[in-house]
């Protein structure tokens, strides 16, 4: 199975990085395909806690090279910043294992003032956006004025589209936002900088480096950020990010056909949690919420901000399934349910009276949506020290059986912890 997409089945978070890292020791390619720095992937090896947000999750494998396509949005500061923190853990010591693409999106610190600004005037109807720059970054490039990854590694070119860029954002920033100017020379000069620190890291053609990896037979991972519903078409627009984040991005952001991928592993927790504002249909705002918060640990690893949390919704995980063509799933966070003595799964939408199974499309019927819940009794065992299937308490095994049969897409991996050997395998799936 030499391609495989490993894709957020929820709103973001559901554990990407850790599985990715994990499967990481069988791959010889991690490849980021969309987003930027507003994913944030937690890795735990040996109890040390690592948070990447542009780097691939492969990168704790010597030997797994790491690459950043163009679909990406790549914000110069924080890509310089993450390398010199993974150096500094021991990691990344040959440059060569990590690879960023010529035709990268350049995300710079006006498209960061920009994305605040923006939240700051939408008052009661913000996205929730993590500040990080990502919709003024690809708005840019879907105007095609963006600067490139290349562009810094080009004076004239650099200098010419900056100016260009600057003039625009300086109206905008004045005259809409009351936000101070930008200063082309500073931002040109600290540009240069980043380029001296980055050149070790341009790849002409990461498109071609992956379709000749996927055709000598080499095992390619596709690392999706962010999640399903937070997918720009396909997500709970307006409150999205600003890119596609379903499997097939995989293809058109690096440029891989369809045919080439083997397999798409959906990635959903054995509940939900949403960071930012919008729909959230099986939210638990009062006690069970906050304990899920609490046991889960659900405060994102970008921002820090709370995540909202509620039961699982298998309505929102079967659509998932869907539009992203899943053909087998990682369950996460299983150890978190530990405790709770009761705990419900959303197996409709009641909407006007009617039960629904299908995802709606529009956000006024979803802002609707009574949850119609299937109950299971809990379990009081701690499962985070499970050693292998047979050793999960019966409640849980109820519950995980229950998901499965609704979901008909096999359910391959069990996760129990953050660490990488808190991880049981019902199918080896990536050796
Ligand atoms: P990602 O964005 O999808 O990579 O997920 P995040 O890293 O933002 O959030 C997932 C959080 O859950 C991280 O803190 C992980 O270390 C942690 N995690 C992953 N799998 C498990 C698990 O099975 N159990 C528990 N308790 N934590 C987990
Ligand atoms: P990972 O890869 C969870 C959310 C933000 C906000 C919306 C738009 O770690 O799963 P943006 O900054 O992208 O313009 O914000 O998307 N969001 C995420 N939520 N996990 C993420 O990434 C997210 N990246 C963006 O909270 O609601
Ligand atoms: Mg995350």
């Amino acid at each position: 199975m030499p391609a495989t997409i490993v894709v957020g089945a929820q709103w973001g978070d559901e554990g990407k990085g850790k599985i990715v890292d994990v499967f990481s020791a069988n791959a010889e390619y991690v490849v980021r395909y969309q987003g930027g720095a507003n994913a944030g992937h937690t890795l735990v090896v040996e109890g040390k806690k690592i948070v990447l947000h542009l780097i691939p999750s492969g990168i704790l494998h010597s030997e797994t090279k790491c690459i950043i396509g163009p679909g990406v949005v790549l914000d110069l500061e924080g890509i310089i910043q993450e390398i010199e923190t993974v150096k500094n853990q021991g990691y990344l010591k040959n440059s060569a294992q990590l690879v960023i693409s010529d035709s990268t999106t350049l995300l710079l610190p006006f498209h960061k003032t920009l994305d605040k600004a923006r939240e700051a005037s939408l008052s009661d109807k913000k996205i929730g956006t993590t500040g990080r720059g990502i919709g003024p970054a690809y708005e840019d490039r879907v105007a095609r004025r963006a600067l490139i990854f290349s562009d810094i590694f080009d004076q004239a070119t650099l200098k010419e589209k900056l100016k260009l860029a600057i003039k625009e954002k300086n109206h905008l920033l004045k005259s809409l936002y009351n936000e101070q100017e930008i200063d082309l020379e500073a931002t040109y000069n600290q540009i240069l900088q980043s380029a001296e620190k980055l050149s070790a890291y341009r790849s002409a053609n990461t498109s071609l480096l992956v379709q000749k990896a996927i055709k000598s037979g080499r095992k390619v991972l596709f690392e999706g950020a962010q999640g399903t519903l937070l997918d720009v078409i396909h997500g709970t627009y307006p409150f999205v990010t600003s890119s596609s984040t379903v499997a097939g991005s995989a293809c058109t952001s690096l440029g891989v056909g369809p045919q080439q991928i083997d397999r798409v592993i959906g990635i959903f927790k054995a509940y939900c949690t949403r960071v930012g504002s919008g729909p959230f249909p099986t939210e638990l705002t009062e006690e069970i919420g906050e304990s899920l918060r609490k046991q889960g640990n659900e405060f994102g690893s970008t921002t820090g901000r709370p995540r909202r949390c509620g039961w699982l919704d298998l309505v929102a995980l079967k659509y998932a399934i869907r539009v992203n063509g899943i053909t087998n799933l990682a369950l996460m966070k299983m150890d978190v349910l530990g405790g709770f003595d009761k705990i419900a799964v959303c197996t409709g939408y009641k909407i006007d009276g009617e039960v629904h199974t299908e995802f709606p499309n529009s956000l006024n019927e979803l802002n609707k949506v009574e949850p119609v819940y299937e109950w299971f009794q809990g379990w009081k065992e701690d499962l985070s020290k499970t050693a292998n299937l047979m050793a999960l308490p019966r409640a849980a095994t109820n519950y995980i059986d229950f998901i499965g049969s609704q979901l008909g897409t096999p359910i391959d991996i069990i996760s129990v912890g953050p660490g990488r050997e808190q991880t049981l395998w019902v199918k080896p799936l990536y050796t």
